[in-house]
């Protein structure tokens, strides 16, 4: 181990400690590095680099493409950026839903090649054992329960989950059964602002939230959408805090009309 280093990354007990201490844990995505510089120098608590990736990078139409090439690539691009926040990659379709074996593989590789400290990955009691065998294999696992995008396919759609009372049952028998494989946390998406109350009270592990209402122990957004920069609608639950896609249209347009005319470069921005 190199003891001269000074990255000094949040971790899994950290995140833990922020729960028993009442203190609302911070998360949103980055795929790249100099994302990941901006929200590191903000103190953002985890970086989540997702799979919406796929969505929001990429320009695929769901998460379902994205590959673990993609995932190792972008995870490498944020850790050189992050020397504070913990930093969670996702297990992209397709990546831990075959085998055991190819789950750990995989999650290794997030791990020893894209310098994440931790995984998540979607779904619930079908993947317990995998849960188990990460958290015992040295490889903290967040769970994410609720709308899975990567079953969208099965799901029907994007929409609210857990509504009727089996469904809400459903997901805090999951929940349970992840916080009792090893799961150190659990993203809840896109559930009942009740329900989610409701399981952040029971476990013991902090619950993060995206249209899962107030009572969740922390919250993530997507860092595009929050910050506007695609310019096409975005979930009823996100907050837009920015509208950067404005912002860039307004500098690029600058740019170009100052090029036609030569306004741009003028004798600021060339040698004599
Ligand atoms: O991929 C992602 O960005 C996510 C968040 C929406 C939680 O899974």
């Amino acid at each position: 181990m190199n003891t001269q280093s000074k990255i000094t990354r949040k971790t899994i007990m950290d995140i833990r400690k922020m729960k028993e201490q009442g203190e609302k844990i911070s998360m949103l995505t980055a795929y790249d590095y100099p994302m990941a510089c901006i929200l590191d120098e903000c103190d953002i608590d985890i970086i989540l680099v997702g799979d919406s990736l796929g969505n929001v990078i990429l320009g695929y139409d769901s998460t379902l493409p994205v590959t673990m090439d993609d995932m190792v690539r972008h995870t490498q691009a944020v850790t050189r950026g992050v020397q504070k926040a913990m930093i969670v990659a996702d297990m992209p379709f397709m990546s831990y839903q075959t085998s055991v074996d190819a789950a750990l593989a995989n999650a290794g590789r997030l791990l020893k090649e894209g310098h994440a400290q931790a995984v998540k990955l979607e779904g619930g009691r079908e993947h317990a054992d995998i849960v188990y065998k990460m958290t015992y294999a040295g490889i903290p696992v967040m769970a994410h329960l609720g709308l899975t995008p990567q079953s969208v396919n099965q799901l029907g759609g994007y929409k609210v989950q857990g509504k009727n009372e089996d469904a809400a049952k459903n997901i805090m028998r999951d929940a349970k059964i992840l916080e009792e494989a090893g799961a150190f946390s659990l993203v809840l998406e896109c559930v009942p602002e009740a329900l989610a109350k409701e399981i952040t009270a029971t476990l013991s592990m902090p619950t993060i939230g995206i249209g899962a209402g107030v009572h969740c122990d922390g919250q993530v957004l997507v860092i595009n959408d929050m910050l506007g920069i695609s310019g096409r609608a975005v979930p009823k639950f996100v907050k837009k805090y920015a509208e950067l896609n404005q912002e860039m249209k307004k500098a690029v347009k600058s740019y170009i009309s100052e090029v036609k005319t030569g306004a741009f470069p003028d004798e600021r921005y060339s040698f004599k």
